[in-house]
């Protein structure tokens, strides 16, 4: 035994144990690589040791710069490539032609929630694995969502307007807001009006951890991007303890109302009869499915109250982002005052002829704020590649000639496509009524009686250029059937959360717009940065309808 302990501590068996360890480490951290096909790779010199494992540490840094060349040498001609990771297993990157193959597949052959599972770690950091595996509330949202945003419309109103008014304050004085923090706390707070309604939607407490949760979720990503697999396991119980702590946060306030709400629409159910109206919340869509489908396990409380975890992550960044970006897009353009005013006028006209409440065809009138909103998720987008998928089954290009073996990841370079001008002509430009515009004179045609028998069509084509539509050349929301069910929330909310800002306050432009950072292959707004808003004297006006 001694001698063996001593042979083990010897200086060369601790260099050979540590090269042992590297060598496994690096070995897990890039071992999924075998099943790719035969496809050229940016930023990955052949001739190097380690090319791949060097390439995918570069790709921090090198994303926009290898997203071009990739899409300048292959994507633009309709080839596929493979972009080396940062996480340390390469994406195959298709092009636009090749996003109705790969969609088209059975979700067993190419898997979205796969997709989730690996790139949101899953495995680790929701505080509950099971979550991830088997994604019930992505089905709750997808079921429900669109079938009750109209009847949520005034339901957003109130919230919005009110924590607006909170954010952005009443007083006519100049002040500075930070805009991240403001639309933090304005998306926090609207969503969960969705989520968990009033009153616990307001609830300080409630809000400041499951933004911490979000937040928390964000940084174990970028941390666990640096451990190799087989460490995850072992780390991933010390680095999720906030995590496991902003749940209970939440927990404490959701439990008790999903027990009630379990309890009350069992008696509304035996008793239609009972005095009480079933609220239009996710815990409401989330109960009515479980049950129409029998799933018992899901009626848990516990596993409900997690459940709203991974939502809340889905909607408050993400959200959160496109409304700093497109704030920061508007006010920071060269045609800021220009802007401002248009969507001001369009806000006072569809305004006053919805009587100061806002429904889903009153909102579909704004089409400015519509357009604004797109062409900044368009210029400003936080995410770089869209359509992201695991396979799972072996799958054949049969056009191209190659095949993804299970376990290879697949998805689309959005930015590039959103940055071509034979798509977008002036791409570089930020122009708040690129979609809008030929919609107007359109209109305006229509209304001079310049109608031809190709307008029928013409109203349909423009109808489809909204924010809400997802296409090959538009795909911040993803396309397909998968397409993020979140959506159509996120344009009522945000053109609502526009047009009160413009009805009610006076903006001061900026001098320029401040620029976003990149973080390997995602671009973040600006987190500090403020702009100066003066609520307007006369929004006394509008003032009866917010309270
Ligand atoms: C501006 C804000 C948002 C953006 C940019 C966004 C973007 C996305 C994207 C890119 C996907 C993946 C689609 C795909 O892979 O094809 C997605 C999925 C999803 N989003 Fe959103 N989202 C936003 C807001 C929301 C909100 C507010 C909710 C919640 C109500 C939500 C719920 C979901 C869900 C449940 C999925 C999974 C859908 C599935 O896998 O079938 N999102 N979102
Ligand atoms: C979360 O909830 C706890 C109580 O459970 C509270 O003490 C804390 O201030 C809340 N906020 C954050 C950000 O953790
Ligand atoms: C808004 O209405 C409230 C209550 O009616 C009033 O106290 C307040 O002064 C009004 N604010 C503005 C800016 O007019």
């Amino acid at each position: 035994m001694d001698r063996l302990s001593d042979y083990l501590t010897s200086p060369i068996s601790i260099v050979l144990l540590a090269v042992c360890g590297l060598a496994y480490v690096l070995h897990s951290r890039f071992s999924n690589n075998g099943a790719l096909p035969d496809l050229p790779w940016v930023g990955k010199a052949d001739d190097q040791l380690f090319a791949e494992a060097r390439a995918s540490i570069a790709s921090f840094s090198n994303s926009r710069r290898w997203l071009n060349e990739g899409y300048t040498k292959y994507t633009k001609k309709g080839l596929s490539y493979i972009f080396p990771d940062f996480s340390g297993t390469p994406n195959v990157i298709i092009p636009r032609e090749e996003i109705k193959w790969l969609i088209d597949h059975d979700d067993r052959g190419v898997s979205v929630s796969e997709m989730h599972h690996e790139q949101l770690e899953g495995a680790y950091i929701f505080t509950d694995p099971y979550l991830l595996e088997r994604p019930f509330h992505e089905d709750v949202v997808h079921k429900a969502l669109a079938r009750k945003i109209g009847l949520l419309v005034p339901d957003v109103q109130d919230e919005m307007q009110n924590a607006m008014d909170d954010v952005f304050g009443l007083e006519t004085e100049w002040r500075e807001v930070c805009v991240f923090e403001a639309m933090m706390k304005v998306i926090a707070r609207v969503s969960n009006r969705m989520f968990v309604g009033l009153p616990l939607c307001r609830n300080e407490e409630y809000l400041a951890n499951a933004s911490a949760f979000a937040q928390d979720i964000i940084t174990d990503i970028a941390l666990f991007s640096f451990i190799p697999k087989a460490l995850k396991p072992l780390l991933a119980p010390i680095l999720t303890i906030p995590n496991r702590k902003h749940y209970r946060g939440t927990a404490k306030h959701t439990l008790p109302l999903i027990h009630e709400r379990l309890e009350l629409m069992d008696r509304k159910a035996r008793d239609p009869s009972l005095d009480w109206q079933e609220p239009n919340d996710y815990i409401s869509w989330h109960i009515n499915l479980a049950r129409a489908e029998n799933n018992v396990r899901e009626l848990d409380p516990v596993l409900i109250s997690r459940r709203l975890m991974p939502i809340n992550f889905a909607a408050i960044h993400t959200t959160t982002f496109t409304i700093t970006n497109a704030l920061f897009d508007i006010v920071g353009s060269r045609s800021a005052a220009d802007y401002l005013a248009g969507l001001e006028e369009e806000a006072h006209r569809v305004f006053a002829e919805e009587d100061g409440k806002w429904s889903k065809p009153g909102l579909a009138k704004l089409v400015r704020a519509d357009s604004a909103l797109k062409d900044s998720m368009r210029i400003s987008g936080f995410m770089t590649r869209a359509i992201s998928r695991k396979v799972t089954h072996r799958i054949t290009n049969e056009k191209a000639g190659w095949s993804l073996e299970p376990g290879a990841l697949v998805a689309t370079d959005l930015y590039s496509v959103h940055m071509d001008s034979e798509i977008y002509p002036r791409p570089d430009e930020y122009d708040a009524f690129r979609f809008s515009r030929p919609r107007e004179e359109f209109e305006q045609s229509q209304k001079e009686g310049k109608l031809n028998e190709r307008s029928k069509d013409e109203v349909l084509r423009l109808k489809n250029t909204g924010l809400i539509t997802t296409s090959e050349t538009f795909l911040p929301f993803g396309h397909g059937r998968h397409a993020c069910p979140g959506r159509f929330f996120v344009s009522t909310e945000l053109k609502m959360l526009i047009s009160h800002l413009v009805l009610n306050y006076e903006i001061e432009p900026l001098s320029e717009r401040p620029p976003n950072k990149w973080f390997g292959p995602n671009v973040i707004p600006p987190m500090k940065q403020t702009i100066k808003v003066r609520r307007r004297k006369e929004s006394a006006a509008t003032n009866g309808t917010s309270h």
